[in-house]
């Protein structure tokens, strides 16, 4: 049978076993999936499988298996490394998880969720328990837990709580020739050899199909507030940070920008209004909660510690938020940097993390290095800089040719990642490899570790059907 016929006896296969909702066909419905979020890569599939429950899912991956047929999985399409986007030559289908969306228990501490529930109806289920899911980011409105899970997402309250890693309890899941692997048990303890679970986290879908998580749950926050830092240099916000964790296990979010992302939001995104007079080169915000009623609140707290920055000269000027409304809003000032970046042109994206210690230097100095390398190009970074993680990002220079990031700025990537390389750090923080940076893994990971990986992957999906392409397979 040819590769086609392959891939419309599927199509036709799961539709009279699971009735139309199972199948996407029609080229309006499969558009918005075939592109990612940047729009840099664009795939072509003949349809897109949409099982509604664990035992469909594995029907479905069981006959992808039998007939040969690539499966591409994919949640809220919001990767930024072309991990959910399926190859140009359209020999994949997209097995979606979003109709897989409920969430099947909560109890003290934690949650059993499908893959398709979006990260934001996670944060409210869970609020409705008095309990909370601390991990978040700027997608959450759209990404959902089996992507966050399949990338070991991080996002921006990574310094208290960790990343997905950290928060997945335990996984099921669908192999690669249809079995299920169902890991929901939530024992403690379970040496049962290798973690299936652990190997299928940040796997990004080429180890196995994720269609359910356990979830760990903390206990609901009563009060926060943020804080507007500006301040002269990465090397302060360090500083400041190691103040404030120095007195203090209740500072959540610390995120860092340089004043020209700041503008670019502020241009590009309506409501948002810079909260500080005057510029700054840099700018923090951190955030502090608490989950009791003590005698200090957030607000109190980080006004104590701010007023000691700003004397001390850490810090040139600050402001802590007033209201819920004025620290959303803040919010939205860093939760709209990607947002603001896509709408600005042309830019070579790196995820990047070294030792914390070494990142204020390491972002100001690889910007200096890149832009000397590459006359017209803008280099900057953004992001969690109390992870050691930092997005950065090299603007294209004015009136280069479409494509840049895939052409000329393949050379920018290379030379930043030998310099983070050489750092002693990692080329993917917590975005994933996906597409866009499989070559660059190949060319960078120790041979030992790559090796291992690509072991793992032929171990346990030796046909190859399971997001083709991206990663390492
Ligand atoms: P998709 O994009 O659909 O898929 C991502 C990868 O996971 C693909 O390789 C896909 O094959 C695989 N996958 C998806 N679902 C499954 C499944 N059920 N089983 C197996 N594999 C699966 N990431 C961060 O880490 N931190 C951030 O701060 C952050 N901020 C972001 C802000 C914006 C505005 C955007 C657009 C993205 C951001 N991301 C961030 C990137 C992205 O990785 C996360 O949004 C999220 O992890 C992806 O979830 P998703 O459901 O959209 O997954
Ligand atoms: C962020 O921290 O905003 C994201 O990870 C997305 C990005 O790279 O812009
Ligand atoms: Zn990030």
């Amino acid at each position: 049978m040819s590769s086609e016929d392959a891939r419309s006896s599927l199509i036709e296969q799961v539709r009279e076993r699971f009735g139309a909702r199972a199948v996407l066909t029609d080229p309006a419905d499969l558009a918005p999936w075939l592109t990612d979020w940047r729009g840099r890569w664009h795939g072509r599939a003949d349809g897109i499988l949409a099982p509604a429950d664990t035992g469909e899912a594995a029907a479905m991956v069981g006959l992808a298996a039998e007939l040969g047929v690539p499966l591409v999985p994919q949640g809220g399409n919001t990767s930024m490394v072309g991990g959910a986007t399926p190859p140009e030559d359209g020999s994949a289908l997209v097995l979606s998880l979003r109709r897989m969306s409920r969430i099947r228990s909560i109890e003290a501490g934690s949650a059993v969720v499908e893959a398709g529930v979006i990260l934001a109806d996670l944060h409210t289920a869970a609020a409705d328990q008095g309990q909370r899911f601390p991990l978040t980011l700027g997608a959450r409105g759209s990404c959902t837990v089996g992507g966050l899970t399949a990338t070991n997402a991080g996002g921006t309250q990574v310094l208290r709580f960790g990343t997905m890693r950290a928060l997945v309890l335990g996984a099921e899941a669908v192999l690669a020739d249809g079995s299920v692997h169902n890991g929901l048990s939530g024992l403690k303890k379970d040496n049962r050899g290798y973690s299936l679970d652990h190997l299928l986290i940040g796997s990004e879908g080429t180890l196995g199909v994720l269609t359910a998580v356990r979830v760990k749950l903390v206990p609901a926050i009563t009060s926060r507030a943020v804080a507007w830092v500006g301040l002269s240099d990465p090397q302060r916000a360090l500083a400041l940070l190691r103040a404030m964790e120095s007195v203090t296990d209740r500072i959540e979010s610390f995120e860092i920008l340089p004043e020209a992302a700041l503008r670019r939001v502020v241009e590009h995104i309506p409501a948002a209004r810079a909260p500080l007079q005057g510029a700054h080169s840099w700018h923090v915000l951190v955030e502090a909660t608490s989950t009791a009623s003590g005698s200090e609140t957030p607000e109190q707290l980080l006004q104590r510690l701010l007023e000691d920055a700003l004397a001390d000269g850490t810090a040139a000027d600050a402001t802590i938020s007033s209201s819920e409304g004025q620290a959303e809003a803040f919010w939205l000032l860093r939760d709209s940097i990607s947002e603001a970046e896509r709408a600005s042109g042309m830019a070579a994206q790196h995820d990047i993390s070294v030792p914390v210690d070494v990142m204020p230097r390491f972002m100001v100095e690889a910007a200096q290095q890149v832009e000397r390398a590459f006359p017209g190009t803008e280099a900057f970074g953004y992001g969690h800089l109390g992870d050691g993680n930092i997005h950065f990002h090299v603007r294209a220079p004015t009136g280069a040719a479409a494509g840049w990031p895939e052409g000329n700025g393949k050379a920018v990537s290379r030379f930043v990642h030998d310099l983070v390389t050489e750092a002693g750090g990692s080329i993917s923080a917590e975005h994933g490899i996906g597409q866009m940076k499989r070559e660059e893994l190949a060319r960078l990971l120790p041979p030992a570790r790559l090796r291992s990986l690509q072991a793992i992957k032929h171990a346990l999906d030796p046909a190859g059907i399971l997001n083709p392409g991206k990663l390492i397979g």
